[in-house]
């Protein structure tokens, strides 16, 4: 990596604003997966033992920006509003934007991860402020101590954050000698905390934290010089969202495996009937062309060969349902395919095991029902068996795919980023690291 990392500059008595991603996943105010947080204390811990300040950011969710006057609704409500008469409008914009600031500041609020900093790094050492850089922030900025740290309130409540206002950059470089971004699952974003700060030449000092490094290190490394076998495994729902990630990871890798909703558009796409199965009809072409592009390079493209078929997609997620196993020729026209079938398995299982470097994205089925896990749970049981090979699961469902089927600590490498590891697959180079100072 040619980006200067915390350890090629002084820090000591500095200010380091660190933007990090602590968008953790929650419920009831609880944290349920603390990944983020404990991808982020190396960074941390090494800042404070080095006597700096450190001054820790962060988005959570996507709150309305409630600290900017006159803030906007979201599109979905938008909608809803425009589609009553319009005489009910205004009383229904009046009571959505009464309900974002009575909810949203619950909901969004960073203070369940300021207390978990508390508990792991010292309640004395750990202050929260309530603002991001109102009166709160800037008063307890001011009062820091060398080796202590403030997290600030979730940056997106400003709109400044999204839209990369300079003002708002100008305020948060107020607090920053030195600016540190280690916030890996948000680096495909640019937004004023990930990366406008620095392209507006606020902060002259921009430099990468420890997640970021080892991300980077564990993912390009696998991408540019795997040892091979290399095996890439994608799936998930959409195929729209996997376009360029399909087309890149061809040219890299040896065997791609598709699994999980978006196989069923390449099944169409090799002429078969696939049911009431998800599947994008604009992308057909886009198949065909991916087909052919693997035989031109000589690379196997493995795509299902049976499916397990439900008549009625489960409601809730979870609920016991009845299935079936058809071939990948028999989907009925009444049914859904909803996870790879044993044989399909078996196959993918095979090329996972041989390989010496496996990437996977998307989960192969609808894992949160035990009964459509089986493609997803002995997709992730290969990985962890793959003799010897690195195996590198990109965040998001798969992340929490292995974490729930209990496969997490026999992966090489888990990453924090979903997004963000889609776009190094897709072979982007991310907002948040290019603005950084070169070595
Ligand atoms: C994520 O969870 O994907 C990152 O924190 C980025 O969040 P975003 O998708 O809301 O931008
Ligand atoms: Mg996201």
């Amino acid at each position: 990596m040619n980006k200067k990392t915390i350890r090629d500059v002084d820090v000591k008595g500095k200010r380091c604003l660190v933007r990090v991603d602590f968008n953790v996943p929650m419920k009831d105010g609880v944290i349920t997966d603390e990944n983020r947080i404990n991808g982020a204390l190396p960074t941390i811990k090494y800042l404070m033992d080095n006597g700096a300040k450190v001054i820790l950011c962060s988005h959570m969710g996507k709150p309305h920006n409630i600290f900017t006057p006159g803030f906007g609704l979201t599109k979905k409500e938008k909608k809803a509003i425009e589609a009553l008469p319009a005489e009910e409008q205004a009383a229904a914009k009046k009571k959505a934007i009464e309900d974002a600031l009575a909810k949203d500041p619950k909901k969004f609020t960073l203070a369940p991860v300021a207390k978990r900093l508390q508990e792991i790094l010292g309640e004395d050492k750990v202050a929260f402020a309530k603002d991001i850089v109102g009166e709160d922030a800037k008063a307890k900025v001011a009062a820091l101590k060398d080796g202590h740290v403030v997290l600030l309130e979730n940056t997106r409540f400003d709109a400044g954050e999204e839209g990369r206002d300079e003002e708002f950059c100008k305020k948060l470089a107020e607090f920053c000698d030195v600016y540190v971004n280690d916030a890996f699952g948000t680096a495909h974003r640019s937004h004023a905390t990930t990366a406008a700060i620095v392209e507006f030449g606020l902060v002259k000092t921009a430099v990468c934290g420890f997640l970021i490094e080892k991300e980077l290190s564990v993912m390009a490394d696998a991408l540019e010089n795997p040892v091979r076998p290399f095996v890439a495994v994608l799936g998930g729902a959409k195929i729209a969202d996997k376009l360029n990630v399909i087309n890149n990871l061809l040219d890299k890798c040896d065997t791609l495996i598709i699994g999980g909703g978006m196989s069923y558009t390449f099944i169409k796409a090799q002429g078969f009937e696939i049911g009431n199965s998800l599947v994008d009809n604009e992308k057909i072409d886009y198949c065909k062309d991916m087909m052919k592009k693997a035989k031109d390079l000589g690379k196997k493209l493995l795509l299902p060969v049976d499916a397990v078929v439900v008549k009625d997609f489960p409601n809730p997620i979870d609920a016991p349902i009845e299935t079936k196993v058809v071939d990948i020729k028999d989907i009925p026209a009444d049914m859904q395919a909803c996870d790879i079938g044993p044989k399909t398995r078996a196959m993918y299982a095979d090329a996972i095991k041989s390989a010496k470097t496996v990437i996977w994205n998307g989960p192969m089925g609808v894992f949160e029902n035990p009964i459509l896990a089986a493609g997803t749970k002995e997709g992730a049981k290969a990985l962890a068996e793959a003799q010897g090979a690195t195996t590198i699961i990109g965040g998001g469902d798969s992340a929490a795919a292995v974490a729930q089927l209990g496969f997490a600590d026999k992966m090489t490498h888990i990453s924090t980023g979903g997004g963000a590891s889609l776009e190094l697959f897709e072979g982007k180079v991310l907002p948040g690291i290019a603005c950084l100072n070169e070595k």
